[in-house]
């Protein structure tokens, strides 16, 4: 079989570029350890019921309308899964998964962050319109996985 010689080149071309782009996705990845910015800390899921600040879900009040939200969330389900937020309040959620990969959405914001078991998940966002918002599992994680959300009411 014959290949025209240019066809050659630009094979060349497409491989190295390949190459060239493997390898930096792979130094960033695992060797510099850069993943995505919610994923930094670390927790065992075999323990985090047992784990600060996973031993105690929930609300807990930080500042002058500042709160940390604590949740787990496991198949098929989030604890707590029903919050009650002051209007204006700033909220950092902090969330980590106790068995397989869940989403973390709140419908109509900008929080949206996948939930790793193994690591604590991490977002903030400040609720300055009342009314009641839906936290959901948009990461397909098994059969009760449609039944997944929690509900958060801004008053
Ligand atoms: Cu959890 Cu889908």
């Amino acid at each position: 079989m014959h290949v025209h010689k240019l066809e050659k080149v630009w094979l060349a071309i497409g491989f190295i570029t390949l190459v060239a782009f493997l390898t930096t996705v792979g130094i960033q990845a695992f060797a510099s350890g850069h993943g995505a910015p919610s994923d930094l800390t670390k927790v065992d899921p075999q323990n985090l019921e047992e784990t600060e600040p996973f031993d105690d879900p929930g609300l807990h009040e930080i500042g002058e309308n500042e709160y940390e939200l604590v949740m787990i969330l496991q198949s098929y389900g989030f604890t707590p899964n029903e919050i009650t937020i002051p209007e204006g309040a700033t909220v950092h959620f902090k969330v980590a998964s106790k068995d397989v990969v869940h989403g973390f959405e709140i419908a109509g914001t900008t929080v949206n962050m996948m939930a790793t078991p193994g690591y604590v998940n991490s977002t903030s966002y400040t609720f300055d319109e009342t009314g009641e918002y839906l936290i959901l599992c948009n990461e397909y994680c098994g059969t009760g996985h449609h039944l997944m959300s929690a509900q958060l009411e801004v008053e």
